[in-house]
């Protein structure tokens, strides 16, 4: 299922890094009450960051381009990093700002994820980016976010090297994200951004998001009833979720399929078969608490 390890692609991921503080409670609180957690992790966080640590796990080599701050919740970010083996290129470093963190609940009952994130951190600048050296990487893959700053990395990327793909994550709604759109290969949408944009299915949101990227690949997963595709050409495809008896931890499900889709990319599989291992991948997860050892259970899916 993985490529073999001497063809790996040089990845660069480019979004947050956050600090998350997880509580594990054994059912979901009631409001203003107050309860004791069964257990509490804190680890590194953050949609590209973790996408970039299940992708270092399938073999793929790794580096990270966002923003620290320089505070003790930033020195366990970059511990946690190089522990992944995710290296870091041109960071940006603002003492203007704290580590952006999530404070988040973990119910035990059904494995929900519930995340307040607070975050004063300045965004990563176009001018730090631009300090990569792009000529590395086989791939880059971003986060939809300031959106003003990011349009000019996706336009210098497509300038420099118009031939490296490149994946962006659309998770929020946000003002003027359209205007990402038609420079990645691979667009990636969540459940909730196509709620938010007022479509009820994933092929109602991709069909009215494919005039603005009408040569990409257009992704949707939608929790338990599975992922969903558009091509160019304007085929449609849906791969069921992989079905867990028990969902122990959804935190970074989607963060995970996200990096399923970009290896399974990276390997040249088709937008079918890419779908349904990134199910796979992404339904693991969920079975099971944090990242640790997934890619591996993944790899032996198959036999
Ligand atoms: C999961 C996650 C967490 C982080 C939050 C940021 O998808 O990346 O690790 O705290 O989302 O929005």
């Amino acid at each position: 299922m993985t490529h073999n390890s001497e063809i790996m692609a040089h990845i660069l991921g480019v979004g947050i890094a956050t600090l998350d503080i997880i509580n594990y409670l054994d059912q979901y609180p009631a409001e203003d009450s107050e309860v004791r957690a069964s257990a509490q992790k804190i680890s590194r966080g953050g949609n590209v960051s973790n996408s970039l640590a299940i992708l270092r796990q399938l073999g793929e080599q790794c580096d990270w381009c966002g923003v620290l701050a320089d505070d003790s919740g930033s020195q366990i970010i970059r511990q946690a990093l190089a522990r992944d083996e995710i290296a870091l290129c041109h960071c940006q470093i603002e003492s203007s700002g704290t580590t952006p963190t999530s404070y988040i609940i973990l119910n035990r009952l059904n494995g929900s994820r519930t995340i307040v994130h607070y975050r004063d951190l300045p965004e990563l600048s176009f001018n730090h980016f631009a300090q990569c050296d792009l000529t590395r990487y086989q791939w880059v893959h971003f986060e939809g976010r300031a959106i003003d700053q990011t349009v000019q990395m996706l336009q210098h990327l497509k300038q420099q090297q118009p031939q490296l793909p490149c994946s962006l994550e659309i998770e929020k709604p946000r003002e003027g994200i359209e205007a990402l759109f038609p420079y990645a290969e691979l667009l990636l949408f969540s459940r909730h951004y196509a709620e938010a944009s007022g479509h009820k299915s994933a092929t109602s949101l991709l069909k009215a998001v494919q005039p603005l990227a009408p040569r990409a690949q257009l992704v949707c997963a939608w929790g338990g009833d599975g992922a969903y595709a558009i091509e160019p050409k304007g085929k449609v495809f849906h791969a069921p979720a992989f079905a867990q008896s028990h969902i122990i931890d959804s935190l970074g499900a989607g963060d995970t399929f996200n990096a399923g889709m970009i290896h399974n990319c990276l390997a040249g599989h088709s937008l079918a078969v890419a779908l349904h291992n990134s199910n796979r991948l992404a339904g693991l997860k969920c079975s099971q608490q944090g990242y640790t050892g997934l890619a591996a259970r993944y790899q032996q899916l198959d036999g």
